[in-house]
């Protein structure tokens, strides 16, 4: 069933998105040579706290952590680790965060160091990517425009998208209808409605978009070896246009 929510429960899910969102400025700042990603996610744990608020992915599932930390090859729902990352890696942290309630979900890669030509390529495709997608969450379009958008674009530059993950509906739980491909036709699936809550969350391959499951059962990787980046954002279907919840671009002070 897809939901719509109430101007008060958007309200909740923003004041949680700009959270989030004030978060992964904090994370960009502690991406650097010899950081692990145990402590991203345990500086993530304690923000949240310090914050009122709590990271919904631990214990959902199963999970144990506050955060996915996907390195290189890894698709997502990589597990935080006591690896120190080293110049030139990639790493997507992928989290969601309940406050009082209300749900916000976003991605983000960072690239440890300055990126390379290559490195840059993919970071600006996969975001572009996404904000392909999000143009086309308006009322009336069907969700196939969204995932039709995308694809186009990412393998027009000759990137690939995953096909095993999909975008979500959101709240009260992590994963609500409808599910939202990051592939697909155009003018197909069920029409987008105002006050849906949605994320958009493509992962986009410099190599094949085929994946595999590790032995943990929870991390996918590209089955070529090569690297994945992704961008997630939460946003409301609305009239005026979609409302993104998790942009970090717009944050007051
Ligand atoms: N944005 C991620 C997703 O939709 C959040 C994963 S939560 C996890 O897959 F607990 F399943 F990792
Ligand atoms: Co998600």
């Amino acid at each position: 069933m897809i939901t719509r929510k109430s101007k008060r429960e958007i309200e909740m899910m923003h004041e949680a998105g700009k959270l989030l969102a004030r978060c992964h400025k904090e994370i960009a700042k502690r991406i650097v040579p010899g950081v692990t990603t145990k402590e991203i996610d345990v500086f993530v744990e304690k923000y949240l706290a310090e914050h009122g608020a709590t990271p919904e992915q631990k214990g959902y599932n199963g999970y144990q952590f506050a955060t996915c930390a996907s390195i290189n090859d890894e698709i997502c729902h990589g597990f935080p680790r006591d690896e120190k990352l080293v110049k030139g890696d990639l790493v997507t942290i992928d989290m969601v965060v309940n406050l009082n309630g209300g749900l916000a979900d976003s991605a983000w890669t960072y690239v440890v160091g300055e990126p390379d030509e290559k490195t840059a390529r993919l970071l600006e495709v996969t975001k572009t990517s996404l904000y392909k997608g999000i143009e086309q969450a308006m009322p009336g379009n069907r969700i196939g425009d969204i995932g039709h958008a995308i694809q186009q674009y990412a393998e027009a530059e000759g990137f690939s998208v995953v096909r095993e993950f999909t975008g979500h509906g959101i709240g009260p739980t992590i994963h609500e209808d409808p599910k939202i491909p990051h592939y697909g036709l155009a003018g197909k699936g069920p029409r987008l409605k105002e006050g849906t809550v949605i994320t958009i969350e493509p992962m986009i391959n410099e190599g094949a978009w085929q994946s595999k499951m590790d032995d943990n059962n929870w991390t996918a990787r590209t089955i070529d070896g090569e690297r994945s980046a992704q961008f997630e954002h939460t946003l409301v279907i609305s009239k005026e246009g979609p409302i993104i919840l998790t942009d970090q671009d717009h944050l007051e002070d």
